[in-house]
């Protein structure tokens, strides 16, 4: 067994996890560079100011990524490089530095996946509402105009928005993420309805682009049935698109029903007007504007299985069981039933656009990175994700690696390195770990001894 003959191997990255280049060359400010600045938002008080400093050694990553052998990578654009108050004048520096790099990548046959916005909101914007403005949908819908006029003659492949769950969830909900706030439930619902529509307005834009797939990057947790009982899978199917009233901004079903079904899963209407947004046909029509792909991040997940009484029960790790740095389960399981159950209710071919785990990697004695637990869970996810991608039901289209190299983890600065290459982060130098040399084997097997 293998991967399909046009399968994209692919590592990923995010504009403020590895740029650096903060003030450079007429950058403006993101939600980011002000956030990560504010008294300990960040762990250890650290920031993205530097970062990998990729801005100056993007050549030299590409680079690596051709050692890798990878066909694909996704990268996002830091939206202030670009446009440094968010609407209005370019800045051609900015914009030229996504050119060099969409350049070199295509010179060495990597096929660029843009995503639009990986989370660093034009501080300006920000300064406006940011996702609570009914008018960030014009915003974002000019700025895709703008990369469709910069880069759409070269990159063909696009996401629109990454993990709006984090966005909002992370940012507005808990406030542990830029631009660090926390609003009340009917906000919650109207930032949810206007990200939805940004997303609408920019895929309409894409979408005119000649030979352009579209579409958005959802978070992955996902549920796995605790057996292949029929009674576990629906279970485990059904909690998977389930509804959260209490956290309507954390699910899957919040943005990908609307977006691909074009409706709200069927709870949220129960809020009533005194919490709902204004919500026009019209606006369904624009938030679900076919694309092309679904777009998984997918890390960890649970096994669910079918109560007797009818409700679904949640298995508990056992005693002991592993957890990466960051604290998550290790379940590949789910790198097989997440992709089957999005396919089967939406359709759409499914790119992972994004798994890893963050070990604590450091250097041995002997001058190298011996990271064999990575290797090991992208060996046994990969191995779900192929089963999936042969059982004659589900399409899988592409795997990229979290990630690249070792970057800034947003709350938790520099101390999860996720990278399949070593960062160090005073030197900037950069050390493939095994797991690097393991991936490339992957990739030139295409999957086939896993
Ligand atoms: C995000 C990445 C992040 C990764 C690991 C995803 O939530 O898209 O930016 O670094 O997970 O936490």
């Amino acid at each position: 067994m293998e991967f399909g003959k046009n399968f994209y191997w692919g590592t990923a990255t995010a504009a403020y996890q590895i740029e650096g280049g903060r003030n450079e060359d007429g950058k403006g400010e993101s939600i980011w560079d002000v956030y990560s600045h504010r008294d300990g938002a960040i762990a250890r008080g650290e920031n993205g100011d530097h970062a990998c400093d990729h801005y100056h050694r993007m050549s030299e990553d590409v680079d690596l990524m051709k050692g890798l052998g990878v066909n694909a990578y996704r990268f996002s654009l830091a939206w202030s490089r670009i446009l440094p108050e968010g609407t209005g004048r370019l800045n051609t520096k900015g914009a030229d530095f996504y050119n060099r790099l969409i350049d070199k990548l295509l010179e060495n046959g990597i096929t660029p996946f843009l995503t639009l916005y990986h989370w660093d909101l034009p501080q300006t914007l920000q300064n406006r509402g940011g996702f609570l403005n009914p008018e960030m949908a014009d915003w974002f819908e000019e700025y895709a105009e703008r990369v469709k006029e910069l880069y759409g003659d070269r990159v063909k492949n696009f996401m629109t928005i990454n993990e709006p769950q984090c966005v909002l969830g992370c940012g507005y909900r808990l406030g542990v993420h830029a631009p660090g706030i926390k609003v009340s439930l009917k906000e919650q619902l109207s930032a949810l309805h206007n990200l939805l529509k940004s997303h609408g307005k920019a895929a309409r834009v894409l979408k005119t682009i000649k030979g352009a797939e579209v579409g958005y990057a959802s978070c992955g947790y996902t549920y796995a049935p605790a057996s292949e009982k029929k009674e576990d899978i629906e279970a485990a199917y059904e909690r998977t698109f389930a509804f959260e009233g209490e956290n309507p901004l954390g699910t899957i079903s919040s943005f990908a029903e609307p977006i691909f079904l074009g409706k709200y899963p069927k709870e949220y209407y129960e809020y009533g007007e005194e919490l709902l947004p204004k919500i026009t046909e019209e606006d369904m029509k624009l938030i679900s504007t076919p694309l092309d792909f679904f777009a998984l991040n997918i890390y960890e997940g649970k096994k669910v299985y079918r109560k007797a009484d009818g409700g679904i029960g949640e298995v508990e790790p056992k005693p002991g069981s592993p957890k990466t740095q960051m604290g998550w389960e290790i379940t590949p399981e789910n790198m097989y039933w997440g992709p089957k159950f999005l396919y089967k209710r939406y359709g759409k071919k499914v790119y992972i656009t994004e798994n890893g785990v963050s070990l604590a990697d450091y250097v041995f004695s002997d001058g190298k990175i011996h990271d064999t637990y990575r290797t090991e869970y992208l060996r046994t996810y990969l191995k779900e994700l192929r089963r999936a991608a042969n059982d004659g039901e589900t399409k899988i289209a592409g795997y990229f690696h979290w990630s690249l190299m070792d970057n800034f983890e947003w709350a938790e600065g520099y101390k999860q390195r996720f990278g399949l290459i070593y960062v160090d982060f005073e030197t900037f130098e950069r050390l493939p770990k095994d797991s690097y040399y393991e991936y490339a084997k992957i990739v030139r097997e295409n999957g086939k001894n896993l």
